[in-house]
């Protein structure tokens, strides 16, 4: 089964937005696999964002990750790479749906709530760096009331 990797960055942990972002990947039928409260270092933020070290904002995003905790996640369930990325909204909340977390919840691109994998080769990799025990392995009751 696919699994993503999703970061709820500090200004969503800030404003209180931890249970309501679980609460909608737990109803669409998403299955958590990994969760931790970390506040990581410069080194790892831009590791995580290795592939955007090019681009003028890098160092105002790396600096936004570094500033408070952030919440880090494995879920899990039939493409949830994609869907995840719907359930989030677009990238820049001035463009993202209502209905979405950024839609309902950011303004600004920098501010923008949330991470989510943008493609299962990411989702492998970021997994890979925030989870290197790996992610944990059980079976939720409800799979047979999710998947037919
Ligand atoms: S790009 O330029 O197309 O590669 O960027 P994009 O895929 O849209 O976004 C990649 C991540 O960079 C963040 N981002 C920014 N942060 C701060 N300021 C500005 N201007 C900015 N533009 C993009 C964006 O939120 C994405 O972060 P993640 O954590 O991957 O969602």
């Amino acid at each position: 089964m696919e699994q993503t990797f999703i970061m709820i960055k500090p200004d969503g942990v800030q404003r209180g937005l931890v249970g309501e972002i679980i609460c909608r990947f737990e109803k669409k039928g998403f299955t958590l696999k990994g969760l931790k409260l970390i506040t990581v270092d410069r080194p790892f933020a831009e590791k995580h964002y290795q592939d955007l070290s090019a681009k003028p904002f890098f160092s105002s995003l790396v600096d936004y990750i570094i500033s408070g905790p952030v919440v880090a996640m494995i879920w899990e369930g039939k493409n949830v790479v994609l869907t995840g990325r719907k359930i989030i909204g677009a990238t820049n909340p001035a463009a993202s749906e209502p209905g979405t977390i950024r839609g309902d919840y950011a303004i600004d691109i920098g501010r923008n709530v949330i991470h989510g994998s943008d493609s299962v080769e990411s989702a492998n990799k970021e997994a890979a760096l925030w989870f290197p025990d790996g992610p944990v392995n059980w079976q939720s009751s409800l799979h047979s009331w999710i998947y037919e």
